[in-house]
């Protein structure tokens, strides 16, 4: 034997060997969901057989993996005509319907009580598949059922369609027919990168993965992770097939059809059952629904398909659709109405929500008249007018969405809705941070919108610390109009307390005790429990410390604001705002008037028994919650001397992130290492300690 010939044959046998072998991982992985091997064994593979096609081109077909992305991007679809028309389906819309669908079967068959073969419908898009020789060389699209597009390039990047027929003994031509869909976690995803690159948005995975395979560039098709089921086949060339050993009588049933199917390596549903009498297709119907919600594709409804295909023939076809199948639909999940008009509501954080009230109308089975729009960018980037017809869905247990407009029916008269700039709970001003979409209410402590929440905040231990006023409590205090604002709080009497269920004589006694103890506080204490939005504890204690008297902090422009540790341009803004509303104003001026006070934070500052007076203290690397400056400039005024470096003389080192030599020195030396956390704590006990005398 010529040497050359040889060693063509072996290298040819190796590359039609990895190509069954990548066949079947493709198979485990892609439609029976069980992975035959590890991500790095596949890549080599395909690394392998990449590399041996690109030294021998002549070599490569159309059935090899490494051809599922072609990388060509087309100008058009080119017309296909299908061999078999590609039919659709009559409706059911109810019960009653799918009785009189039974009842036409079973007067056509009066012999026998027929079976069925019932399937999900699935909500995507028509293609039918062609197969020479068990080969896949064209992929069309359903079109008006007659002529579809030509889409082989992109649907032959779908993972779960073979290249290659599993059998050893293929029709020498067959169409193969189902449903391209794009299972939900993959439509989130696309969603979500065309949210994030500034890209439209797509309604529903049906109309994403109609886009998808009526991309140009068989790429983009191929990162959409497309999915395709099989449940009906077409032309088949020649019809009387002789069965092999192993293969099933695909003409005998549709259930057998799409065993054979599945052996033929295709994904076909899960839910496909065998059901034998009415009352099991209804419960079928009743069951999928109620599973809808759960599945990982949408479906639209089921199809129940006389299971015999000689029944089926029998039966025959209307003009539109079989005789011997039907489609009984889930109540719409999405549907079109008139947006009447937008409402806010304003949220416990002080976070306002536009809501559509829409013309009522029945969305999956359910009534509705109001769907969230999110926020304004949401309600901009959809192009929302009021006044537009709108689609309005709802996915399972989901809150009803308004998806899109539609753009055709747009009245004249429709306006471009514009977020109010006054609260319309309290008319306080609407801010809205840079870069984000939530417009907010800034009349915080005012708002009855965020009453309940503002109050609980206010009495929680690091702010006021009211403790016996748990929400249960506050919430009857405001639901009995007794507690509007938190000055409220310290002009309840006894008799208003003991209103409240479970309120007895002595946690009356206790809790009138706790607010009257509240008054005396700290200013880093005071702050925090205003609920300035973006102001937590230690922004609080910064803002104090910088500013030293309330009055201070409250005339600071942004610029001075911005001055202080920690603060950039989004709290400056808030605190700006928050302090600017007269509403807050008047609430701050009624809690000063009820007697809350503090000490005044230079007496705090130069405290006597402060852990520090006297010490000589060193501060090393770098601290997260404040600048070098100021926690020297703290350590002083609580009486320390602080140094740049450790010697023997150093009492304490202060450490922060990345401490080094100074660090190590101390520790040689013996000197006492505090971290950051320590040190803050210890400024803590400060203040309070004062606050407390
Ligand atoms: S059988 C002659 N089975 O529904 C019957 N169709 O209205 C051919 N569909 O165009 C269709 N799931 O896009 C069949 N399990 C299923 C289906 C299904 C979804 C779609 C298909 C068809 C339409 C018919």
């Amino acid at each position: 034997m010529n040497k050359d010939l040889f060693a063509h044959v072996t290298l040819s046998d190796e590359i039609t060997q990895l190509r069954a072998q990548i066949h079947r991982l493709d198979h485990g992985y892609y439609v029976l969901d069980a992975p035959l091997a590890s991500d790095a064994d596949y890549d080599a593979l395909m690394s392998r057989l990449r590399l041996l096609e690109s030294q021998h081109p002549a070599l490569i077909t159309l059935d090899s993996p490494t051809q599922r992305v072609s990388g060509q991007a087309q100008n058009s679809f080119a017309p296909v005509v299908h061999l078999q028309a590609m039919r659709s389906l009559d409706n059911a819309f109810s019960d009653d319907d799918v009785r009189d669908f039974w009842q036409r079967i079973v007067g056509i068959l009066p012999q026998a009580e027929p079976i069925f073969c019932a399937e999900p419908k699935l909500d995507g898009l028509a293609v039918s598949l062609t197969y020479e020789n068990g080969i896949f060389v064209q992929a069309a699209t359903r079109g008006d059922g007659v002529t579809g597009e030509d889409v082989t390039l992109n649907v032959r990047s779908i993972r779960n369609i073979p290249l290659k027929l599993m059998s050893d003994n293929p029709p020498e031509r067959i169409e193969i027919r189902g449903e391209v869909v794009m299972p939900r976690a993959a439509f989130d995803a696309l969603n979500a990168r065309q949210r994030a690159s500034g890209d439209k948005v797509f309604a529903n995975p049906r109309n994403a993965a109609a886009g998808s395979l009526r991309q140009l560039d068989p790429q983009t098709t191929a990162s959409r992770h497309l999915q395709f089921f099989a449940y009906a086949i077409g032309d088949i060339a020649p019809p009387n097939i002789p069965l092999s050993g192993t293969e099933f009588v695909y003409f005998a049933s549709q259930w057998l059809l799409l065993q054979s199917l599945r052996q033929w390596g295709f994904s076909i549903a899960k839910e496909v059952r065998q059901l034998e009498g009415i009352a099991a297709l209804l419960t079928y119907w009743q069951q999928l629904g109620e599973q809808r919600a759960q599945l990982a594709y949408d479906i639209d409804g089921v199809v129940y398909k006389l299971d015999k295909i000689a029944q089926q023939q029998q039966l025959g076809f209307t003009a539109k659709y079989p005789r011997w199948a039907i489609a009984h639909k889930f109540p719409a999940q999405e549907v079109w109405t008139k947006l009447l008009a937008i409402d806010i509501q304003v949220g416990r954080t002080g976070a306002l929500t536009p809501v559509a009230r829409l013309e009522p109308v029945a969305v999956g089975g359910v009534m509705v008249s109001n769907a969230t729009l999110h926020n304004a960018d949401e309600i901009a980037r959809k192009d929302i007018h009021l006044g537009d017809t709108v689609v309005v869905r709802r996915a399972g247990d989901v809150i009803p969405e308004v998806v899109c407009v539609v753009e055709q029916l747009r009245p004249d008269a429709a306006v471009v809705f514009i977020m109010p700039d006054a609260c319309p709970v309290c008319g306080s001003a609407v801010i809205q941070e840079a870069d984000k979409s939530v417009h907010r209410c800034s009349g915080g402590l005012y708002c009855p919108a965020q009453k309940q929440r503002a109050l609980e905040h206010f009495v929680s231990r690091k702010a006021m610390d009211i403790s016996g006023l748990g929400g249960k409590v506050l919430e009857q205090l405001i639901d009995a109009k007794l507690v509007n604002h938190p000055d409220d709080l310290y002009r309840l009497t006894r008799e208003q307390v003991l209103t409240c269920e479970r309120m007895a004589d002595k946690s009356a006694t206790n809790l009138l005790n706790a607010i009257e103890k509240s008054k005396n506080t700290s200013l880093p204490r005071f702050i925090f429990a205003l609920g300035i939005p973006e102001v937590g504890e230690v922004t609080a204690q910064s803002l104090a410390r910088h500013f030293l008297t309330l009055d201070a902090l409250m005339q600071a422009s942004e610029q001075q604001l911005q001055q202080v540790n920690d603060v950039g341009v989004v709290v400056a803004m808030h605190v700006h705002q928050f302090f600017a509303q007269t509403h807050n104003q008047a609430v701050i001026a009624g809690l000063l008037a009820a007697g809350i006070h503090w000490s005044a934070m230079e007496v705090i500052q130069a405290a006597t028994n402060s852990p520090f007076a006297g010490k000589t203290v060193v501060l090393t690397g770098t601290l997260s919650s404040m600048s070098r400056d100021e926690a020297k400039h703290l350590l002083t005024l609580a009486g320390a001397k602080v140094s740049g470096s450790v010697s023997a003389k150093t009492h304490l080192l202060i450490a922060g992130e990345a401490a080094g030599s100074k660090a190590e020195k101390a520790s040689a030396l013996g000197v006492e290492i505090w971290q950051e956390s320590e040190f803050l704590a210890a400024l803590e006990t400060l203040h309070s300690s004062h606050t407390q005398e």
